[in-house]
């Protein structure tokens, strides 16, 4: 268990900048995920914690000690891949005591910790297996008690389920939830799935083109983000955004007059002064806060239903054609036909048009 903390931290490659100044605190223990759209810098900054990447300014620190220019094997970090990354030719006890025997370690310790690892893992039946002759959820787990032999201060996950199947992601992704509360291990972890980040976190860092754009937990993020881009990126189905603009202000509240709908106005709250009139907002209302009860009504054209069995979600366009996705609920919606759906202000968030900050 261990803490760790990033400073001010910038990465370019030659002359291309992709971490843009990273400031982040772990607490020992605490499970951080890492989210952010393809390329934004995750599989950098979490290489930079484990050393395999060098830092081109800033400073990694763990319990107290700086590690920014330390070597990755005295970091006590270890680094878990979507690619696995097994040695073909050995086999599963030998590639999960492989690091420990470059260590130096006595057999008999090496032996004890890869049976304990194996019995964590449930890979105890397989520990003569070759790689090639397991499964993918197999293969990872072996991955995974790789780092567990080696009882590092903090384990690194990069995309670990990427490549498994959605039943297996459903299984890997609860013996990771266990492996952290009883190991108690300072975990970091990368995925691009919401729900293993809403799930596995303790609290979840949203990053964009290499700068973090909020650190929260999951229902903080969820029920507060602070910008448009957390919004959007937080939520399955994404956030939808209705623009509009602000015609009326009192103490705490402002109107705002939906564009693309005549005559709709919603009385929004305000948590900044600078909401004034005439200012740009856009309106995000999530897929399932639309009802057929909510007081503020927009009239729409239904073009498409999916229905996933639990639940519906409606693909809808309003008079000025832009779009909408909506949780189907207690709304009357057939594809071809028009529908009023309706939300509250209560649940509705307000954010700046053009700077994307909520206001
Ligand atoms: N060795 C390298 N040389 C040059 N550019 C690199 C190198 N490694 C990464 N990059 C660039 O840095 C940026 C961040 O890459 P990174 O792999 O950290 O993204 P990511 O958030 O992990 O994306 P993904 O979700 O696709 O894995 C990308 O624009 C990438 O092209
Ligand atoms: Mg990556």
């Amino acid at each position: 268990m261990a803490q760790l903390s990033l400073k001010d931290i910038y990465k370019s490659f030659g002359d291309t900048k992709v971490i843009h100044g990273v400031d982040l605190e772990v607490a020992s223990g605490e499970f951080t995920v890492f989210v952010g759209p393809s390329g934004c810098g995750k599989s950098t900054l979490l290489r930079m914690i484990a050393g395999l990447e060098s830092v081109s300014a800033g400073s990694v620190t763990i319990d107290g000690q700086d590690v920014t220019h330390a070597e990755p094997s005295e970091r006590g970090v270890t680094m878990v891949f979507q690619s696995y990354a097994l040695y073909p030719h050995m086999n599963v006890y030998d590639n999960m005591a492989f690091s420990l025997k470059m260590n130096g370690a006595k057999p008999a310790d090496i032996d004890a910790k890869v049976r304990k690892a194996a019995d964590i893992l449930g890979l105890h039946n397989l520990l003569e297996r070759k790689p090639k002759a397991l499964s993918g959820g197999q293969r990872q787990r072996v991955a995974i008690g790789r780092s567990i032999v080696r009882e590092p201060k903090i384990f690194l996950f990069d995309e670990p389920l990427s490549n498994l199947d959605a039943e297996l992601r459903v299984q890997m992704r609860l013996e990771i939830a266990r492996l952290h509360q009883d190991l108690d291990a300072t975990m970091i972890y990368v995925t691009h799935d919401q729900v293993e980040a809403m799930t596995l976190a303790d609290r979840i860092v949203v990053l964009n083109a290499g700068l973090i754009e909020q650190v929260g937990a999951p229902q903080t993020l969820y029920e507060d983000p602070d910008n448009m881009f957390v919004g959007r990126f937080i939520g399955s189905p994404k956030m939808n955004f209705v623009a509009g603009t602000v015609t009326g202000q009192s103490k705490g509240s402002v109107d705002v007059s939906l564009d693309g709908y005549d005559g709709v106005s919603v009385k929004m709250k305000r948590g900044r002064p600078d909401a004034t009139l005439g200012t740009k907002v856009m309106i995000g209302i999530r897929p399932e806060h639309f009802s057929a009860k909510g007081k503020i009504r927009l009239g729409v054209k239904v073009n498409f239903v999916e229905n996933l069995g639990s639940t519906s979600f409606a693909y809808v366009s309003g008079p000025d054609g832009t779009e909408l996705t909506v949780e189907v609920g207690d709304l009357a919606a057939a594809a071809g036909s028009e529908a009023s759906i309706g939300f509250d202000a209560a649940n509705a968030f307000l954010f700046d048009a053009e700077s994307g900050m909520r206001l």
